[in-house]
């Protein structure tokens, strides 16, 4: 299918019946024809005429183990039978308390409370109502302003949509939220002249401090960020001393560090929790949503120090409350999600195929020279897309590069998760990241079916003169 085939049937969706799908909604521009899913397994879906597409990314990083995983299905239907719902405030479940325990003793000593909530987004909100509400039972109500970086990503929620650093999101947010402070997010790839990805990050820890500064420090609540970057900045990874500064810097100003593990946490990265990466600059809160209820259930965690929960507990309780809380049948699926991590050993897997899958990109990278970076951790990896990997500079917005990369994506049946976030303008790049219990032969066929697709991406760019 080439692209004005794919805009006329993308048309064809926009007059739909009365309902309609939910990209309707989305993505009003897109010039992606999304195949109408019937069935999956593993990391594989079909579609309604029987063609098989690969799951690279696990939907936005959440299908950690695959898709119809018969235990944690069982598990959500024995419970559903059982005991399918109960109000937190009204009553108390033991799937709740042992899928907390349990969390809790996999996060370790300064993790003890979990809060468990539905998704990301409400999990970042707690994590940001939980210090805002310690912040005024210590007598410091004057903090309220969050830091976070540019460019980031935090959630949905007006809140965490505010949170977040994408300033093309200025107006819709300006008189309607408050938003975030922003600092650089220590990238490695495109660099200022004369810095290396060390001192670059240095830089950037510096920045958070004069940010600090320039704010006063009694009126700063937290710092928010992904430990690991997802779809906003591609993978980035930090140096360990961007860790130790960070750490060092919230520690002295008395603020909250908040490491958003959302999408790059149950082990995608190699660890069950991410910030094990830095034993020695661990955050106050951590977050996870996603790969945690992997698909099978919405689930989102707040971990947070035994010392600051049960203080804050007695003075005023977490007072916030979504009628979904740990219910049952989603603490269920939670425990039966995490079997399967022990049982498959998948934080190992992410581990070892996930150093498969990057030493494969890195073999494409030598091929392809529309592959400026490759980086991530685990099998959580980005590819960035450019016209000139010797200057680095990024394709033309015009050319939708991410777009036609997923369209001769689904063309050789493979599903890439790429966005140009911030509108490109940090560079454009696609990220792959498949569930955990990938095998070593279904790597090589993501790699050859990325190869296909990077192929035609590269004769589309040089057809249009784009490439260097
Ligand atoms: C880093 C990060 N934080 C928060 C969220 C919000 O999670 P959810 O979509 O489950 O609300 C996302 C979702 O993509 C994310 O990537």
């Amino acid at each position: 299918m080439n692209l004005d085939q794919s805009m006329r049937r993308f048309d064809a969706w926009n007059q739909p019946p009365t309902g309609g799908t939910q990209d309707v909604f989305y993505s009003r521009k897109s010039i992606v024809p999304l195949p109408m899913m019937e069935r999956a397994e593993g990391i594989w879906f079909w579609d309604e005429s029987g063609k098989s597409y690969i799951d690279a990314s696990s939907g936005p990083m959440v299908s950690a183990l695959g898709h119809g995983n018969p235990r944690v299905i069982d598990a959500i239907a024995r419970q559903g039978r059982k005991l399918d719902y109960a109000y937190t405030l009204v009553a108390r479940n033991r799937l709740n308390l042992d899928y907390a325990s349990r969390l809790a003793d996999m996060a370790g000593p300064g993790f003890e409370r979990v809060s468990l909530c539905s998704g990301g987004s409400e999990a970042i909100d707690n994590a940001l109502k939980f210090a805002r509400q310690y912040a005024l039972a210590l007598g410091q109500p004057t903090r309220r302003r969050v830091i976070s970086l540019e460019p980031s990503y935090h959630g949905a929620t007006i809140g965490t949509l505010a949170a977040g650093g994408n300033v093309a999101l200025h107006p819709f947010l300006d008189g309607f939220a408050t938003r975030a402070d922003l600092v650089p997010a220590p990238f490695a790839y495109r660099l200022p002249e004369g810095e290396t990805p060390e001192s670059y990050a240095a830089l950037c820890a510096r920045a958070l401090e004069r940010k600090i500064e320039e704010l006063g420090p009694e009126n700063v609540l937290a710092f928010l960020i992904e430990p690991v970057g997802g779809i906003s900045s591609g993978a980035v990874v930090p140096p360990p001393s961007y860790f130790k500064a960070i750490r060092e810097i919230c520690t002295r100003h008395g603020l909250f560090l908040i490491f958003d593990e959302v999408l790059c946490g149950a082990g995608r990265s190699g660890k069950f929790i991410t910030a094990h990466h830095w034993p020695k600059a661990l955050p106050d809160i951590i977050v996870q949503a996603k790969g945690i209820g992997a698909g099978y259930a919405p689930l989102g965690a707040m971990w947070v120090s035994r010392a600051l929960a049960d203080p804050l507990a007695e003075i005023a309780g977490f007072d916030f409350s979504y009628s979904y809380n740990a219910n049952p049948m989603a603490c269920a699926a939670g425990l039966a999600v995490l079997d399967e991590f022990e049982r498959l050993d998948l934080c190992a897997n992410a581990a070892t195929r996930g150093a498969q899958l990057r030493a494969g990109l890195e073999a494409l990278q030598q091929r392809y020279p529309i592959i400026g970076d490759v980086r991530g951790m685990g099998l959580l990896l980005a590819v960035e897309l450019v016209a000139d990997p010797v200057t680095k500079a990024s394709l033309p917005a015009e050319f939708q590069a991410t777009s036609r990369l997923r369209i001769h994506g689904l063309e050789h049946g493979i599903m890439l998760y790429a966005r140009a976030s911030a509108g490109g303008r940090f560079g454009q790049w696609f990220l792959l990241a498949p569930p955990l219990t990938v095998t070593a032969a279904e790597i090589e066929e993501i790699l050859s079916r990325t190869d296909k697709a990077l192929r035609d991406l590269s004769r589309d760019a040089a057809v249009a003169g784009y490439l260097a």
